[in-house]
């Protein structure tokens, strides 16, 4: 017989239920993101693989797990690893006023080793905003996801943040690094003393003790700023101080896409192993949309995991509950007619309702009531019908059927439900 089919390595399904603390965590970052003035932004989830190809042709991310492939009409695309270059690539595109701010949700790909807390499709809630340097901007979008974290039940939480300088210093930081770490190559683990050259930054990012061992005494960019990014950096530590984000810096933060510039950042989640504690990340990255071919703009943002978030807060034993979601069940004794037009006219009254299909028995109707998580139960038997009424029975709180007109229906709804 065939093999069953099942979801792809890396994948995974999130069922009705199980799904409800995804649909609170969108819903608390969309209003987060609002409530800071940024607009949704929906990109396609493929692109030109050039689109990607900016973030870093060193990083793993590019090098080796991008799923790409030629389509059908020849061009070479890749699912997005990433939703910054989308984002960067539609600002080019359609050139909206400045200063342009836009958050996003969805899903990204990349061909990494499944593991906890590590996928091949992930999702992330994102902020983009384009146009300004100001240093208060970063402390904004490093607020707006710290604020998000707080009220979605994420408590052990830090920022790590540090300066990656820009164009002005950071050539003399990498010569000074090269050097450190040319001195010490033999020490590097196989892969970096094979690719030092290429970008010595990357060794910083390795989790492997050789080069651990070797970056400690290593000199950080924080020490090499410009006065310009030194003073960057200090409004961005001062304001992040002055919203009680809770932060750290993190001299060896480099960040696994190669386009940032000044401040980059990730979120800690204090109760999640190492290999999955980063929650997010983001930072500036002034280059970008000129590197993609754009006019010359500063930008900063975000990217959370969701999947991360959710472990954080499982790991913290503050998993969202399903909350019950259904306001009326509909028990129908008469044939099945009555749970069609009552659900369905309910429905319109903005009432969340369900019924059983199928001509089920009364005790199974009961019984399904009771499993959809329903607060109550409307009873439409044959005297209901004749009497004009539907009888009200509270599943949470148990008591006695309270029969009601069915004219005064809603009323009496809105009255139990608050
Ligand atoms: P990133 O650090 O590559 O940054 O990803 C952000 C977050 O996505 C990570 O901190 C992690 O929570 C989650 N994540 C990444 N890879 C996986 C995976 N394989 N499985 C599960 N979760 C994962 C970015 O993507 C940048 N675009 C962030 C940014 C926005 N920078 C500026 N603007």
């Amino acid at each position: 017989m065939a093999e069953p089919l099942r979801h792809p390595p890396g994948t995974f399904d999130v069922l009705p239920g199980e799904s409800a603390a995804w649909e609170d965590l969108l819903a608390l970052f969309a209003r987060v993101a609002a409530a800071a003035g940024y607009g949704l932004v929906i990109t396609p989830t493929f692109e030109d693989i050039r689109v990607f190809q900016r973030i870093g042709e060193s990083t793993d991310v590019v090098r080796k797990e991008m799923y790409d492939f030629v389509d059908k009409g020849g061009r070479h695309i890749a699912l997005r690893p990433e939703v910054t270059a989308s984002v960067a690539r539609a600002f080019i595109e359609h050139r909206p006023p400045l200063p342009w701010k836009a958050w996003y949700a969805g899903s990204n790909f990349r061909f990494e080793r499944p593991q906890a807390g590590r996928f091949r499709e992930f999702h992330q809630v994102g902020v983009e905003a384009f146009g300004s340097a100001d240093p208060d901007l970063d402390v904004e979008v490093v607020t707006v996801g710290w604020d998000f974290f707080r009220a979605l039940g994420v408590t052990a939480l830090e920022v790590q943040v540090n300066s990656l300088g820009d164009a002005k210093c950071r050539p003399a930081y990498r010569e000074l690094l090269l050097a450190y770490l040319r001195d010490r190559r033999d020490e590097l683990c196989v892969d970096h003393r094979a690719r030092l050259e290429e970008n010595p930054l990357r060794v910083l990012d390795c989790k492997k003790p050789e080069c651990r061992a070797v970056t400690a005494g290593a000199p950080r960019q924080a020490d090499h700023l410009c006065d310009e990014c030194g003073a960057h950096f200090e409004r961005v530590l001062g304001g992040l101080r002055q919203a009680g984000v809770v932060h750290q810096l993190q001299p060896f933060l480099v960040r696994g896409l190669d386009y940032y510039t000044r401040t980059a950042f990730e979120y800690a989640g204090l109760a999640l192993g190492s290999a999955q504690d980063a929650l997010g990340g983001g930072g500036r990255y002034d280059g970008l949309v000129a590197a993609m071919g754009g006019p010359d703009t500063p930008a900063v943002g975000l990217a959370l995991g969701v999947e991360r978030a959710l472990l954080a807060l499982e790991a913290e034993g503050a998993s969202a509950k399903d909350r019950r979601r259904l306001d009326a069940f509909v028990v129908d004794l008469t044939g099945g007619e009555a749970a069609r037009d009552l659900s369905t006219s309910l429905r319109r009254e903005g009432f969340r309702v369900d019924r059983a299909f199928d001509s089920r028995s009364a005790k199974a109707q009961f019984k399904a009531a009771d499993r959809s998580g329903a607060r109550l139960a409307l009873v439409v038997g044959p005297d209901e019908t004749e009497a004009g009424t539907v009888g009200v029975k509270d599943l949470t709180a148990g008591g006695e059927q309270v029969s009601v007109p069915r004219s005064g229906l809603a009323a009496h709804l809105r009255a139990v439900l608050g």
